[in-house]
């Protein structure tokens, strides 16, 4: 083998003549439907979900009302990428998203390992949000009376593993063969089997489908904010930080995963109408809108009710039902069960067009990227999609599967950032690209941000704390750092462009936070892709083969 190959790249224009071919050949090409509207749909079907209405209660719990600091750090952090995604989408529009575009810049090994995390994003973390629809799927049958046997909504994982409490007692009383006790999450596995068939059906119903949704629970999350705000007792904001910066940074798992899906809008490239202008702005559009939503869900939940209250699963519902407010609470449920649905949806689409970008460059089997002749959906993919999403909610419980998809999610928008600084502009001459992330030399501002964050060192909490002695917690935080000051030698050396090298640094900040037990785990995930890529892709790959 030679080590250069693993560094293959596609040149863009070679990506873009594909495009075109692929076009052309009706038969093998994807309906082109969406509009911008639709994009921006799309977007807050899958941003708006889970996060909002689940995770915040821990992250609030946590880290009291400046939770909603968190929530802006995030949106900034998150702004960076996809402002690097948007100039991506609009030089590159095509389905592989984060895949694709580490193609051209990194090459191939490194879009493997991108291609094999954003498996992470979509398809575990559908996992999650299996998880969490189950969770408010059950709470509303039991609230009309229906009551589910609770081996078919618990997690095998969870109560394999219980000494204690309610897990326990689900793990005593399943019924067993052979000694194999029966548990599994029956309403996870219900929606990922409806769900899976609506997107093998076509873009055209998943298109209609996520746009109704998408308008009922903007609805719903703006009338918990404009009842929610004459509830707000101003005196529930302070502590602001009741737990210090620690506190605050122990949420970073939730209200990261609640902006997850902004960058699922460019795996539809090849469904747009005009992919180089509206992905680009249906990106930003999105991240604003839902960026300003949260801040203000987040100041109403810690402002109605006190921050060591909110340890609870369905923080929205639960604020209303505090002060007897059944109807705001039942609309807030049901509002939740849809929500979650559309997130589901746009993930379930996402999935299936990253593998099938990845079959036809030869990184999958060829059944990846077959189109469905009537259908015209990618249709293997879709159905292996709902295989995998099956798995971890058979095996695994929701907390594990949040942090596998919130750290896979996180490299992903790293490198994405990090290929901005590195993106072939030789062919901008014939084809200008009509998006490009704003340059701001960051010569002197990266390095004086640098030293900033090293002045205040000692201010930061306990884990991040580098000169109060070394444990393996502080591992992520200490390459953190080490990443920072190589970003700020360079930029003080290359004049480079400050968005993308904050995006690094932000994100890798976020990544640190998510501590070392994910690295690890992280890195297991990572070296299982680089087996399957030696055993099987290395080989099949077109460019190996087009030598
Ligand atoms: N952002 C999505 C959610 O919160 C993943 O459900």
């Amino acid at each position: 083998m030679d080590f250069k190959s693993l560094f293959r790249r596609k040149t863009i224009p070679s990506v873009l003549a594909d495009l075109k071919a692929m076009e052309l050949d009706s038969a093998n090409s994807l309906v082109k439907n969406l509009r911008l509207i639709d994009l921006v749909a799309f977007g807050i079907a899958a941003i708006i979900g889970a996060g909002i209405f689940s995770t915040i209660g821990n992250a609030a719990h946590s880290g009291g009302p400046a939770v909603s600091l968190l929530f802006l750090f995030t949106a900034v952090a998150c702004l960076f990428s996809a402002l690097c995604y948007a100039e991506f989408a609009s030089t590159i529009p095509i389905s592989g998203s984060a895949y694709t575009y580490s193609y051209t810049v990194f090459g191939e090994l490194v879009a493997w390992i991108i291609g094999w995390n954003l498996l992470m994003e979509y398809a575990i973390g559908n996992s999650t949000v299996a998880f969490s629809w189950s969770e408010y799927f059950t709470n509303l049958l039991t609230g009309v009376g229906l009551h589910m046997p609770d081996w078919l909504t618990n997690d095998y994982y969870t109560c394999s593993r219980a000494t204690e409490g309610a897990a326990l007692a689900v793990w005593q009383n399943a019924p067993t063969i052979g000694g194999l006790h029966i548990i599994f999450d029956l309403p996870a596995i219900f929606i990922n089997i409806l769900v899976t068939a609506l997107v093998y059906i076509g873009i055209k119903e998943t298109k209609k489908t996520g746009n109704m949704l998408v308008l009922l629970k903007m609805a719903v999350v703006l009338l918990v904010i404009v009842v929610g705000v004459f509830y707000v007792k101003p005196e529930n904001w302070t502590p602001f930080a009741p737990n210090g910066m620690k506190g605050v940074l122990g949420g970073i798992a939730g209200v990261f995963f609640a902006y997850i899906g902004f960058d699922a809008i460019s795996t539809t490239a090849e469904e747009c109408k005009n992919p180089q202008k509206d992905l680009p702005r249906a990106t930003v559009i999105v991240l604003i809108i839902c960026s300003v939503l949260y801040l203000l869900v987040a100041l109403v939940i810690t402002g109605m009710v006190n921050y060591t209250e909110l340890n609870v699963a369905d923080p929205m519902a639960f604020i209303f039902e505090k002060y007897n407010l059944g109807f705001m609470a039942g609309i807030v449920s049901v509002s939740a069960v849809i929500a979650i649905t559309s997130v589901f949806l746009v993930f379930q689409m996402g999935q299936p067009r990253i593998w099938m970008s990845m079959a036809r460059d030869g990184l999958l089997p060829k059944a990846f990227g077959k189109i469905h002749p009537k259908y015209k959906t990618p249709s293997f993919a879709t159905i292996m999609t709902g295989v995998v999403v099956a798995l971890p909610t058979l095996l695994l419980n929701q907390e594990v599967v949040t942090d596998l998809c919130s750290i896979g999610t996180l490299f992903a928008f790293m490198l994405v950032s990090a290929g901005i600084l590195f993106i072939d502009r030789g062919h901008e001459a014939e084809r200008p690209v009509a998006f490009k992330v704003p340059y701001i030399n960051g010569r002197f501002i990266v390095p004086a941000l640098f030293v900033l964050c090293m002045v205040f060192l000692n201010e930061m909490p306990d884990d991040h704390n580098l000169l109060t002695g070394f444990s393996a917690e502080k591992v992520p935080y200490l390459l953190f750092f080490l990443t920072f000051g190589v970003l700020a030698v360079f930029s003080f050396l290359k004049n480079w462009s400050l968005i993308p090298v904050l995006g690094i640094v932000t994100n890798l900040y976020l990544i640190a936070g998510l501590g070392h037990l994910n690295w690890i785990r992280f890195g297991v995930w990572c070296a299982i892709g680089f087996v399957i890529y030696f055993l099987f892709s290395y080989k099949n790959s077109r460019l190996a083969n087009a030598r």
